[in-house]
């Protein structure tokens, strides 16, 4: 049983807290309605163990209520996809730090977490191969007619638009260049050109352009009030003959009745989606095999991205209660 040792707060000016003393003693959530990958679980509990930390695990549930329960004593939460939301966070009155293991945090209600003084981290970059195999995976499976017979297409020559130049979207630039694409993105929070340059990808300086090139389309953007339904009829059906949407971020970035109104009058123009949108019955009816979309979302889902991410987690945890370091919070 680890000791608990109480710690001090020194509030600063501009009030943000800084920790004083060594904290021990913490009991630490792991909350993962999709468990991670049993090495991963392994290695955040020793690294928190190993702290003096204590670690509960909630995987699996069904009901909110049991995460309702799960974080009524709890000082620190790792996730993944689960909803943090406003009457999570009240349900927790010791909570100090949450840490979504991963590189989305619309999961989680930064805002709320902030009106209490609760850090919100993700783990940036942690999984990001992970997702970008799955999007260069889809783009041959929609090539290859879902894996049916049928004359399909090749991705060599083919003109690779990546939409947000990140983590994700540079590793899925860089792979598409060793298969023989012509790789081309667009980003207007990526400032600098020499990033383009040094990975040979050629910038481009309008979405629309981008979309009007794309023979596959690699959607990268995260999951903001600003981004929800920005991509809708009209760019969709700017694209080429026979282009690809492939959606690996998150669902709702899409106007899902732009994108059936643009795949019911387009019979050339195919979407591939990591978790279906909720116009799924729809789309399965108006585009037969140009539409796939996997029953859970499963970008991250390699033995691999789980330890990166959850271990990730677990070590920012223990530096957060040693040090205060706060190097990846999301909600300052
Ligand atoms: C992310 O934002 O990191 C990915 O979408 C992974 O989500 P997951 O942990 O729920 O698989």
């Amino acid at each position: 049983m680890a000791t608990i040792v109480p710690y001090t707060f020194e509030k600063k000016e501009d009030s943000a807290v800084y920790f004083t003393s060594f904290v021990k003693g913490m009991k630490v959530l792991i909350a993962t309605e999709k468990p991670f990958a049993a090495a991963a679980v392994d290695g955040i509990v020793e690294i928190l163990e190993s702290a003096g930390h204590t670690v509960a695990r909630l995987e699996k549930y069904k009901e909110k209520s049991e995460l309702l329960d799960a974080v009524a004593d709890i000082d620190a939460l790792i996730v993944r996809s689960d909803k943090v939301t406003a009457d999570v966070i009240a349900a927790a009155p010791n909570l100090k730090i949450v840490v979504r293991a991963g590189a989305g945090y619309d999961n989680v209600d930064c805002a709320a977490a902030k009106a209490r003084d609760i850090v919100v981290m993700n783990t940036p970059g942690q999984n990001s191969n992970a997702v970008a195999e799955l999007a260069l995976a889809m783009m041959i499976f929609m090539s290859r007619n879902c894996f049916t017979p049928g004359t399909g297409g090749e991705i060599k020559g083919k003109t690779l638009a990546i939409h947000a130049y990140g983590n994700v979207g540079r590793l899925v630039g860089q792979k598409g260049k060793a298969l023989g694409m012509n790789v081309i993105a667009y980003d207007p929070f990526v400032a600098d050109d020499s990033v383009f340059e040094a990975d040979g990808v050629e910038k481009i300086t309008t979405i629309e352009e981008l979309y009007r090139r794309a023979d596959f389309l690699s959607l990268h953007i995260p999951a903001t009030p600003q981004t929800k339904g920005s991509i809708g009829y009209d760019l969709i059906t700017s694209m080429p003959k026979g282009a690809t949407l492939v959606n690996t971020a998150r669902k709702e970035v899409i106007d899902e009745a732009g994108l059936c109104k643009a795949l019911a009058e387009r019979d050339d123009i195919k979407y591939v989606s990591d978790v279906a949108p909720d116009c799924c019955a729809d789309l399965c009816n108006c585009a037969g095999k140009r539409y796939f979309a996997t029953p859970k979302k499963m970008g991250a889902e390699t033995a691999e991205a789980n330890i990166n991410a959850g271990l990730a987690a677990a070590r920012q945890i223990v530096d957060f209660f040693a040090t205060g370091n706060r190097r990846f919070q999301v909600n300052k």
